[in-house]
């Protein structure tokens, strides 16, 4: 449980600076395209054409247009005017504003602008939950409420263990303990990072869906076997076999027990209690 005070400021921020960057995010090398590609699986797995989605966090859009590609009605949403700009004008570029109902700021701790039992699924990938610390069960409570009986929560939060498996090195003096204690990522605990977010342990992110209405159907990992071995992903991709190989074992050891905080995210799939 985070003891960091959340501050929408800052994370706006942080957030309202270089958005192409963003957008190029999930395909700027191999690994984070698996990333990509896992995390789409889950959005392809769990939704169907026509479903009424809340986006929250939607940055630029990539998630956006899978979304429109599964055909759903999507209500994009972020707490960055900046984000938003961007997602329209990709929406307008590459064709999948046919889909959005609108564009709204929004923050996941105060859903308001929405009535109660309003949507099909809520999509929050890409960390907004790891965003909010203090104020998660109030974010969870807000997406519950907005979700209509038996609706999907489907987000993507940011994992400890895969996290500082893949970057022990990169931690000050290559000890993550002040990270570890309990989770959260600041400049007390890291100096010198303007990224400030919580980095969840599994049981920790079952219990907060579980207290706060939900059931857990799935928790999975992104990524696993490529955030260990990138140096050997740029040849694989070269390869169109291996590299589809490797996307299938990918969703395969997702949500594999043994892996599920194998990734640097961990991605939640949870359904409304009746
Ligand atoms: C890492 S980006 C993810 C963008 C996109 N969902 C993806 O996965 O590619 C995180 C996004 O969450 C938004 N965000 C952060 N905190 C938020 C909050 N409390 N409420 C709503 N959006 C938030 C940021 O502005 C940013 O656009």
């Amino acid at each position: 449980m985070s003891s960091f005070k959340y501050s929408a400021e800052h994370v706006t921020a942080y957030y309202s600076i270089d958005v192409e960057r963003e957008w190029q995010r999930l395909i700027q090398n191999p690994e984070q395209e698996v990333k990509l590609h896992v995390h789409n699986h889950y959005l392809y797995e769990h939704l169907t054409k026509g479903l009424s989605v809340l986006e929250v966090g939607a940055g630029p859009g990539r998630f956006t247009q899978t979304l429109h590609e599964i055909g759903c009605n999507i209500l994009v949403s972020d707490i960055s005017e900046i984000q938003l700009d961007a997602n329209r004008q990709k929406a307008k570029e590459l064709g999948f504003s046919a889909s959005i109902s609108d564009w709204q700021k929004v923050d996941v701790t105060d859903l308001g602008q929405f009535t109660d039992n309003s949507f099909d699924a809520v999509v929050a990938y890409g960390g907004p939950l790891s965003y909010v610390f203090d104020h998660l069960d109030q974010a969870l409570s807000e997406c519950h409420r907005v979700l209509k009986m038996d609706g999907l929560l489907i987000a993507s939060v940011m994992s400890l263990w895969g996290t500082l498996h893949r970057y022990f090195a990169s931690f000050p003096e290559s000890d993550p303990t002040p990270v570890a204690a309990n989770g959260d990522l600041t400049a007390e605990t890291y100096p010198g990072t303007t990224h400030f977010c919580h980095l969840f342990r599994s049981e920790e992110l079952r219990e907060a869906m579980i207290r706060n209405g939900f059931d857990v159907i799935t928790l999975a990992a992104s990524n696993t076997m490529s955030s260990t071995h990138t140096e050997i992903l740029a040849t694989l991709r070269e390869n169109p076999e291996q590299w589809q190989s490797l996307i299938d074992m990918e969703i395969e050891a997702s949500d594999s027990t043994g892996m599920v905080e194998a990734g640097t995210h961990m991605i939640v799939i949870a359904r409304k209690r009746s």
